[in-house]
């Protein structure tokens, strides 16, 4: 069933447990992510970034979206991940999403304030939850990027939700989106982290969350591919900070580690399949376990 993201993240943050938000990029992702949330009875955060809409078109993912998530009765919220773009974000409301996120985090803080203000405006009309963004989580995706981290000054941090109305807020502690996270040793900022939850009071959402899981990096590496230097966030400290506040945990790197080991290590074992269902079964498997073990991790299981 579709929910709206405000509902799943009210429960999680009074219940310090994190919802799992998975990005999504084509039918065979968000199959194992839907299976996955089954198995664990785990509610989710299914997230289109506007790269992915540029991959598979806004219409068409968000029907495939819609049409699976209605077909089960574990709940999904349905987001827009990194909105920059007001046609994308616009026509993402038009749509049906039930989540957006925009991200203004890149601009002056009077302007950030201003286009979240301004996108909290045109959702509120129609019962749909915005996520604003403060602070810079650093690395480079498809087409989401950060060269210089700013992390998230509590105070400002509340003025700015006071006067956006947002009802959850992404803050920059230390992680980077992608597979390098850290140069030197995993380190998030729990104290900011606590000063941050202590002045806001609402659902806080943590970026560039994933674990980068050694086992993929070995495979991947095994069967030719070469990640030098990757680093993720580590449990523990992911666990320390769904305890200060964070009840959305954002996943996209962990799925493209899952999905590239088990391509790699198919193609590699059977040189004569040609079968793109067989490649891409593969691939489904390791997601679905990586989005299990994830779930074990948020303790968002049998919260659906
Ligand atoms: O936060 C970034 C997400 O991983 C989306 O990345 O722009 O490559 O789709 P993308
Ligand atoms: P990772 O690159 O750590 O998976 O972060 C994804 C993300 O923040 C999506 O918005
Ligand atoms: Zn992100």
């Amino acid at each position: 069933m579709i929910t709206s993201l405000q509902k799943l993240l009210t429960k999680s943050y009074k219940e310090k447990y994190a919802v799992g938000h998975f990005n999504v990029n084509n039918l065979e992702i968000l199959q194992s992510v839907i299976t996955a949330c089954e198995k664990m009875k785990s509610p989710a955060i299914i997230a289109t970034s506007e790269g992915a809409i540029k991959y598979a078109g806004h219409k068409e993912i968000f029907s495939i979206i819609k049409n699976l998530a209605e077909q089960t009765k574990i709940p999904f919220a349905i987001h827009l991940d990194h909105g920059q773009d007001f046609d994308v974000i616009k026509k993402s409301i038009q749509l049906g999403y039930t989540g957006i996120m925009i991200d203004g985090s890149h601009k002056p803080l009077e302007e950030n304030i201003k286009i979240t203000k301004k996108v909290v405006n045109l959702c509120q009309k129609k019962g749909i939850s915005v996520e604003g963004e403060l602070g810079t989580i650093g690395g480079a995706e498809d087409l989401v990027e950060s060269r210089n981290i700013v992390l998230t000054d509590p105070k400002i941090a509340r003025e700015f939700v006071e006067k956006t109305g947002v009802d959850c807020l992404a803050v920059a502690i230390g992680t980077s989106h992608g597979a390098y996270k850290f140069k030197e040793n995993a380190k998030l900022d729990i104290e900011r982290l606590q000063q941050i939850n202590k002045s806001c009071k609402i659902p806080l959402v943590l970026h560039g969350a994933s674990e980068v899981p050694q086992k993929y990096i070995q495979l991947i590496e095994k069967y030719g591919g070469k990640l030098e230097g990757v680093k993720g966030v580590p449990t523990l400290q992911l666990k320390k900070a769904i305890k200060n506040g964070i009840a959305k945990v954002n996943t996209d790197t962990d799925l493209r580690l899952a999905f590239t080991a088990g391509i790699r290590e198919f193609l590699t074992k059977n040189k004569e399949d040609i079968d793109p269902r067989h490649l891409m079964n593969e691939a489904k498997k390791f997601i679905r376990e990586m989005v299990e073990h994830r779930i074990k991790e948020l303790g968002s299981s049998c919260k659906a």
